[in-house]
C-alpha cells in the first residue's frame, strides 16, 4: 500500500499540505494528542489559545486537551458550543465571535478546534473573520472531521437558503488526527464518516476500494487499519488541495455523492437525529455510480459493488432506505437548486466511468436527474 511519512512516535504518520506559504502538516495516529500539541510551543511561541468545542465533546476529551496545553505553557479558554448543525448559523457565529473576543483573543493567539465537522466549520470561520484572521488548528473528534472537514480550509455557516452558503477558505496551521479520539463514537457516527474515506477510493483509488471491502471491520475496531485508511484520505485530499485550493477544477471530485447528499440533508432540515450528513454521502454515492450506469457511462457490476459495500457497512444505499425519509423526485430536483455546483438552473455532477474513474460532469439537464430519481423512488 501507499506508505506513509513516519512522524516521531511509533506508528505516527505526517501527511504534509503543500500550499505555498501557508503549507501545514497533518499528524495522525492514536494517543498523538499530547506530543502534537507541544508542537504548537514552536508553531506559536507565547500564543495564547482559545479551544471551540461543543457540549458532548468538551465532557469526553477537553480536560485532556487542557492538560497538554498547559504542559507546554499555552494558557487556554474553553468556548463550548451547543452540539449540532444550529450552531452553524448567524446568531452562532455572532456568539462565538463575541467569546473569542471577550477572551481576549488577539492576531497572534490561537482558535483550537476541537470537534466534528460543525465545530471545524464555525470555529474556522470565526478564525477567518475575527481581527481579519486568527491562526486555526483543527483537532478532529469525528472520523468525517479527520478525513474531511478539517483539512482544506473549507469554513463556514448555513444560510435558510442551504449549507455552507456562507464561508471563508482559512487553513489551519495544524491538523491533529488523533485517531484514539474516535473511540467515543456512536456506531452509527463512525459507520456515516465511513462513506467519506470509501470517497476516495471511489473518486481515483480503486485499489484503496479494493483494500477497503477487505479492511472495513478492522478500521472501526481502531487497529493501524484505521490510521491507514485516514492517512490515505488525508493524502488524497492533501493532494487535490494543494493544485486547486480554491474549488476552481479538480477539487469538485471530492464532491462526489453531495449534491444528492446536500439535497437529502436539506429535505430532512439540517437535522443530524433523521439523517447524518455521512449517511446522506453514502446514498449519494450509490446515486452517483447508478445514475452513472443510467447514463451509459459505469459498467452495472461497479454500481452494484458500491451498493454492496455500503449496504455491508451498513450504511444506506438507496432513497428509500434514507432514515429521515425523502421528498418527491421534484422536490429533491428543487432542493439540488440552492447548491454551490447549481449554476442557472444546470447541473454540475460528480459522475463515474467506473470505481476510481469519477470526473466532474457540467450541464447535466435537471429532467434526467428527475427521471432517474423517480426511478430510484419508484423501485422496491
Ligand atoms: N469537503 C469537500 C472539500 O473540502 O472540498
Amino acid at each position: 500500500m501507499i506508505p506513509h511519512r513516519q512522524g516521531d512516535g511509533p506508528g505516527r504518520i505526517v501527511v504534509p499540505v503543500a500550499l505555498e506559504g501557508r503549507a501545514y502538516d497533518i499528524h495522525i495516529g492514536r494517543h498523538l494528542l499530547c506530543e502534537a500539541v507541544a508542537r504548537l510551543g514552536a508553531l506559536a511561541p507565547g500564543a495564547r489559545a482559545a479551544i471551540v468545542t461543543d457540549a458532548h465533546v468538551a465532557a469526553l476529551h477537553a480536560p485532556a486537551l487542557e492538560a497538554c496545553l498547559q504542559q507546554v505553557g499555552v494558557a487556554a479558554t474553553r468556548i463550548t458550543i451547543a452540539p449540532g448543525e444550529g450552531s452553524k448559523s448567524y446568531a452562532g457565529l455572532i456568539e462565538l465571535c463575541e467569546a473569542l473576543l471577550a477572551a481576549k483573543i488577539e492576531r497572534n493567539d490561537l482558535v483550537i478546534a476541537l470537534g466534528g465537522g460543525v465545530v471545524g466549520d464555525l470555529a474556522g470561520f470565526a478564525a477567518a473573520v475575527l481581527r481579519r484572521g486568527v491562526r486555526l488548528v483543527q483537532i478532529p473528534t469525528s472520523l468525517l472531521a479527520q478525513v474531511d472537514s478539517s483539512v482544506g480550509g473549507k469554513t463556514g455557516i448555513n444560510s435558510p437558503h442551504g449549507k455552507n452558503l456562507i464561508g471563508a477558505f482559512h487553513q489551519p496551521v495544524l491538523v491533529i488526527a488523533d485517531t484514539s479520539l474516535l473511540d467515543t463514537l456512536s456506531a452509527r457516527e463512525f459507520r456515516a464518516g465511513y462513506a467519506e474515506v470509501v470517497k476516495y477510493g471511489l473518486i481515483d483509488d480503486a485499489g484503496f476500494f479494493d483494500w477497503c471491502e477487505s479492511n472495513w471491520r478492522r478500521i472501526i475496531d481502531g487497529g493501524p487499519e484505521r490510521d491507514h485508511a485516514v492517512a490515505v484520505a488525508c493524502r488524497a485530499k492533501a493532494a487535490i488541495v494543494a493544485r486547486d485550493e480554491r474549488e476552481e477544477g479538480d477539487r469538485a471530485l471530492l464532491n462526489l455523492g453531495h449534491t444528492f447528499a446536500h439535497a437529502l440533508e436539506r429535505l430532512t432540515g439540517y437535522d443530524s437525529t433523521r439523517l447524518v450528513h455521512g449517511e446522506a454521502v453514502a446514498i449519494g454515492l450509490a446515486l452517483a455510480f447508478r445514475f452513472s450506469q443510467k447514463l451509459g457511462l459505469c459498467p452495472g457490476q461497479d454500481a452494484v459493488r458500491v451498493a454492496r459495500h455500503l449496504d455491508a457497512v451498513g450504511l444506506p444505499s438507496t432513497l428509500r432506505q434514507a432514515p429521515g425519509g425523502t421528498g418527491t423526485a421534484d422536490e429533491i430536483v428543487a432542493a439540488m437548486a440552492q447548491d454551490k455546483k447549481v449554476r442557472r438552473g444546470v447541473l454540475t455532477f460528480i459522475l463515474a466511468r467506473g470505481i476510481g474513474r469519477s470526473f466532474i460532469a457540467h450541464g447535466v439537464a435537471a429532467d434526467e436527474v428527475r427521471a432517474f430519481l423517480e426511478e430510484e423512488l419508484a423501485a422496491g
